[in-house]
């Protein structure tokens, strides 16, 4: 008899058959009733023991967390809760638990403490039902893209490059720490390092994808990527995962567009396969929730948000447009905002983006046309000579969730800006080739795959929302 998963018997008739499945003990009950999961669903399947037939020393080691294997009759249930239950006929403990030590015991935990306990958290119904949801929007992400024509391009993780230019990158390296080789002004030769110059840790697949545009025509790269920005908030991890479609012939327009029908996909896509983890997910929001104040609740229901989000339009707005909302607001003239935005040009602040999506439109929003000089050196320049042809994806409850932009395709701009900016072209020719050889139009952006989980699952801190979170000070397991 082979063994069934939970999820395979509970979609079941019951019909008296035999059947076998192997778990964990979530919670044992009365001598009786055990309550077993595997993993594969939100739910437990119900396995009751005639405990005349199982010997005193066996019960003893059904406990909360061991592992067992149970064979039995699969029936109809008598009790409330469950459909079906199985009978026990046998019963073997595959691995013992220790119930004065388990951490997870059948009650609430903190998510402080789930997280210092990350190798066990996912025993737990809530952030079982997180990474199963993690788990299909990552396929759903992959199905999108290769419906629609794109080619899955696996970038460098270490490169020599900063994208970004922000220069928040971890450095890679084997040089000696205590003894580095030198250079004679004092400075570490890097030449002799492991791979003859600087690198670092990737903080963007996107220059080599745009390499990859210009030749497959649609392509995405989804892989780790690393910031090493000190930020210490709910939304930021120094390891994440970054979807980063690149796509030729492209202009702003198509981008927007694109982004929009892909997030609209993959979040219709955990509507429909994650139904159960979505259902016990709102439930636990809207516990939670009742704690708070009723001007503090949301409108919406977990389930609500993201259909909402499926049905709607993102609004498109000018970053010209959000300043002059910005200026005008509320919260602005009371300078109840930490950063009062006084003047266009202003870089706008999460508490800005915010207001933007939560109170003004409320629904996600497009942000385009940024300044060009808060914006990264790649982004095509528009006619004004003072704004690129940027977006940002705002959504409600995360703030940013999408960066890109169309690309700045004219070699010559493209050289002046890097100039500008201090940017070596000897570092980056092989960027500057692609505007020397066949150049055009091309477009792409970045979706930040934590925040995304944090949307379809209304976690609030994104460090349960990855296995096991990297952030400052923190690298454990
Ligand atoms: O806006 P960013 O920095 O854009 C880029 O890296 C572009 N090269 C992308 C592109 O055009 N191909 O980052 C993109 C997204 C952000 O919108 C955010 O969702 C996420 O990545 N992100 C982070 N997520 C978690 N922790 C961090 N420290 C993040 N930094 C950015
Ligand atoms: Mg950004």
């Amino acid at each position: 008899m082979t063994s069934k998963t939970v999820t395979e018997l509970l979609s079941q008739d019951a019909t008296l058959q035999d059947v076998t499945v192997k778990g964990w003990v979530r919670t044992f009950r009365a001598n009786r009733f055990i309550a077993l999961n595997d993993g594969s669903t939100i739910n437990n399947i119900q396995c009751v023991v005639d405990f005349e037939n199982l010997d005193e020393a066996l019960l003893k080691r059904i406990t909360t967390g061991a592992a067992i294997h149970v064979t039995g009759e699969l029936v109809k249930s008598q009790g409330k809760g469950q459909s079906v239950e199985i009978i026990v006929k046998t019963l073997e403990v595959l691995g013992d638990s220790d119930p004065e030590t388990y951490p997870i015991q059948p009650k609430k935990h903190s998510f402080e403490f789930l997280r210092e306990n990350a190798h066990l958290r996912t025993r737990t119904n809530t952030f079982s039902a997180v990474m199963r949801l993690r788990s299909s929007l990552s396929f759903a992400v992959h199905k999108y893209f290769n419906e629609n024509g794109f080619n899955y391009m696996h970038t460098p993780i270490i490169t020599g490059s900063d994208a970004e230019g922000a220069g928040e990158m971890f450095k890679v390296t084997n040089l000696d720490s205590k003894n580095p080789p030198l250079n004679e002004d004092g400075s570490v030769n890097y030449k002799e390092d492991f791979f003859g110059k600087e690198t670092n840790l990737t903080v963007s697949g996107q220059l080599e994808a745009e390499t990859y545009a210009m030749s497959l025509g649609k392509v995405y790269t989804f892989g780790p990527t690393f910031r090493a920005e000190n930020s210490n908030t709910s939304r930021h991890l120094a390891e994440f995962w970054m979807i980063e479609p690149e796509v030729a012939f492209m202009d702003l327009a198509g981008n927007m567009d694109l982004a929009e029908a892909f997030m609209k996909s993959v979040l219709s896509y955990v509507l429909e396969n994650n139904r159960e983890d979505l259902e016990f997910l709102e439930k636990r929001l809207l516990d939670e929730e009742k704690s708070k104040p009723q001007a503090q609740r949301s409108e919406m229901s977990l389930i609500e948000k993201i259909k909402f989000v499926v049905d709607n339009n993102f609004k498109r707005v000018s970053y010209t447009e959000a300043i002059d909302i910005l200026k005008n607001c509320k919260p602005n003239k009371k300078k109840k905002f930490n950063y009062i935005i006084e003047e266009w040009g202003a870089d706008l602040q999460s508490e800005h983006e915010r207001f933007l999506v939560e109170k003004h439109f409320k629904c996600p929003v497009i942000l385009f046309d940024y300044p060009a000089n808060i914006k990264a050196f790649y982004m095509r320049l528009n006619e004004d000579g003072k704004t690129v042809r940027a977006m940002d994806i705002l959504f409600p409850g995360i703030g940013e969730m999408v960066g890109g932009s169309q690309r700045e395709e004219r070699l010559d701009v493209l050289k002046e800006k890097m100039k500008a900016l201090d940017i070596d072209e000897k570092e980056l020719w092989w960027y500057l080739d692609l505007r020397k050889y066949g150049t055009a139009v091309h477009s792409g952006f970045g979706l930040g795959f934590e925040r995304l989980v944090m949307f379809a699952t209304g976690m609030g801190n994104i460090r349960d929302v990855i296995p096991y979170p990297r952030t400052p000070q923190n690298a454990e397991f």
